[in-house]
């Protein structure tokens, strides 16, 4: 929600970049992306680019975070310096991305079947190449690509998208400058099996019905979303039995 004169982000019922107000941006996942990691994806979602990986389970370091009754999550998610307009220069991080490291951690927590490995950690690393609004929602789905491909037991496999208010209209999938001049917005997490919410944050003021509206609107899209992720890793599958056949 940014200042300076508010442009006309719908006109005729259409947003700046021709979607109707239940439109995604379009969306593009591969998993299996970096050599190193146990398991990878890279998501592009509109202009947003983003790599995920996934690193362990090993034993958590230092001792004293250890669990002995589950594993515990470390997740860091941080934008490069060269992924928006905005100042990123200063290395390290900043509020900002300390509360989505956290809010992604808390997702994670909540399908991954920490009980099975006791006493380990499991690094999970978002990187921002390229930013334009919604990258925790981006992130958090190829994060989820990313654990999948990691084969590290998970109850679900989530995403994640945000819904936003423009006047008195409901959009999805805010890009920035609709998140800038936007009189809400709410980035929202679902396990689609159980349809639970994994992450629901709110900035602006919506009523109960726009937030019941709402999440109805990132459920019919998550459809999508979701197979989008299924098709990314059963992909990335194929090529490694193609891989094993020569
Ligand atoms: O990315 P997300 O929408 O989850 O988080 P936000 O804090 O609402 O930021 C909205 C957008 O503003 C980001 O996606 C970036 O495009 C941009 N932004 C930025 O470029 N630099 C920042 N330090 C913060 C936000």
């Amino acid at each position: 929600m940014g200042g300076g004169e508010k442009p006309e982000l719908i006109i005729n019922g259409k947003r700046l970049d021709g979607r109707t107000p239940v439109e995604p941006r379009p969306l593009k996942i591969e998993a299996g992306v970096v050599k190193n990691a146990v398991g990878s994806a890279y998501i592009e979602w509109g202009n947003n680019k983003i790599i995920a990986g996934v690193y362990g389970p090993k034993e958590a370091l230092p001792k004293h975070v250890q669990d002995p009754e589950r594993a515990i999550i470390k997740c860091r998610y941080q934008m490069s310096p060269f992924s928006s307009l905005e100042d990123h220069g200063r290395t390290g991080p900043n509020r900002r991305s300390i509360e989505i490291s956290k809010v992604t951690k808390e997702v994670f927590e909540n399908v991954v079947m920490l009980e099975k490995f006791p006493g380990s950690e499991i690094d999970l690393f978002i990187d921002v190449l390229q930013a334009d609004g919604g990258t925790r929602a981006a992130g958090i789905t190829a994060a989820a690509v990313a654990m999948a491909a990691s084969g590290i037991p998970m109850t679900d496999m989530p995403f994640a998208v945000s819904v936003g208010k423009i006047g008195e209209t409901l959009v999805l999938d805010m890009n920035k400058i609709e998140d800038n001049y936007s009189d809400a917005d709410m980035p929202i997490a679902i396990s689609p099996r159980t349809g639970n919410l994994l992450l629901l944050q709110m900035d602006g003021n919506l009523t109960k019905e726009q937030i019941r509206h709402g999440v109805e609107m990132v459920k019919e899209a998550g459809v999508e979303i979701s197979r989008v992720q299924k098709e990314a890793l059963k992909s990335s599958y194929e090529k490694i039995s193609e891989k094993y056949k020569k």
